[in-house]
């Protein structure tokens, strides 16, 4: 494979590949992508473009492996690999983002959940990448064998990234309490939500770990956001164009210390229109504030969504016993709880960034 005719104005390079194959380089992108303008090891650019003169093409010259730019007016002769030429020639703006698409889910997943075991992930790199790419891809995991000892989930979360503290502290507690400031801190059932929805960026990893179990019920229950959301773009496309349009007002505050908000549709979209983030959380929500002639119609849609998260199609449920843990997608996955009573109940939770998993994802994959 090789270079087997370059031609060139000022400003465009065609590349003949000797395999058929055609790659058309613009001179600004090519001046801004010389290898020698990066560090060795790290990649980062080490200039940037917009601080050198207009680029133009004076000269081309190339062998079967490279192709040779001289740019004016700098003067500044830079040399192109060819495989390096050749992988940026075809279509870059076909590929997708950085993180694979998520594998969906619905309550089928019931009967092959399984709780990884914690002493074997944190001796065994192998063990601990398929935990990871499973959190990645399904957004959840599940994990066995944690010391039931406060502040341990911090050395869980050490597997995959860093605590996110936040108002609430590194680490909050789970319990019953006597003047209960969240539903959270009674025995009363949780509906499906996702956690803190009224901060920007909502914590992408949730960990709850729990530490004492002597109730019946308060088992845990998830769903996929994703997933739900596909079906509602399936079946109910006008809600679903509400859901992703319409910003929500989203609230917390602790008289003094706390007033966070947000402001941002149930259901976001990125610029390809795919799913990248779920909110639900009928606690923090807000009066809406959309166009009344919206309103009939956004209602009709927020059922949709609310039926379609507790539809027990779309839910898997477990219970957490001492020592058990589970890490989720706090952008995608919703969560709930069902009422308990009888003995104590005490879980610990935590927030992480999801930047520092798929990191250390790819470099456990790269690792020899
Ligand atoms: C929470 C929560 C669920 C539980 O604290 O965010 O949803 O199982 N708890 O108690
Ligand atoms: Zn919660």
């Amino acid at each position: 494979m090789g270079v087997a005719a370059v031609e060139h104005d000022q400003q465009w390079i065609n590349i003949l590949f000797t395999d058929g194959s055609t790659g058309r380089f613009l001179a600004s992108w090519l001046r801004d992508n010389v290898e020698s303008g990066r560090h060795r090891d790290r990649g980062q650019r080490t200039f940037d473009i917009n601080r050198l003169p207009e680029i133009v093409i004076a000269d081309v010259t190339h062998d079967a492996d490279r192709v040779t730019v001289s740019f004016m007016p700098e003067g500044f002769d830079a040399t192109f690999d060819e495989t390096w030429l050749r992988r940026y020639g075809s279509n870059v703006a076909a590929s997708g983002g950085v993180i694979p698409r998520p594998t969906l889910w619905g309550a089928e997943l019931q009967d092959s959940l399984a709780f990884a075991d914690y002493p074997s992930l944190t001796s065994d790199p192998t063990r601990l990448s398929t935990w990871l790419v499973g959190l990645r891809d399904l957004g959840f995991a599940l994990l066995e064998n944690v010391p039931t000892v406060p502040g341990s989930i911090t050395r869980v979360i050490d597997l995959f990234g860093y605590v996110r503290e936040t108002n609430y502290g590194q680490i909050f507690d789970v319990r019953e309490q006597p003047d209960p400031a969240n539903l959270a801190f009674t025995k009363l059932g949780i509906g499906m939500h996702t956690d803190n929805p009224y901060r920007h960026p909502v914590p992408g990893l949730q960990i709850l770990h729990c530490l004492v179990n002597e109730s019946n019920g308060g088992d845990t229950q998830l769903c996929d956001g994703f997933a739900v959301a596909e079906m509602i773009r399936g079946d109910h496309p006008d809600a679903f164009e509400l859901l992703t349009s319409c910003p929500v007002h989203f609230r917390f505050v602790d008289a003094g210390s706390a007033d966070l908000q947000s402001r941002v549709p149930l259901i976001e979209l990125d610029t390809r229109g795919e799913v990248v983030g779920a909110r639900y959380n009928s606690r923090s929500i807000q009066a809406f504030d959309m166009a009344p002639a919206l309103l009939a119609d956004f209602y009709r849609a927020y059922r949709i969504l609310g039926r379609a998260l507790h539809d027990p199609r779309a839910v898997i449920e477990f219970r957490l016993e001492p020592g058990q843990l589970v890490v989720f997608d706090n952008q995608r996955v919703l969560h709930g709880r069902s009422a308990y009573e009888g003995g104590q109940r005490h879980l610990q939770g935590s927030y992480a960034d999801k930047d520092s998993l798929h990191s250390r994802i790819r470099i456990l994959e790269a690792a020899p």
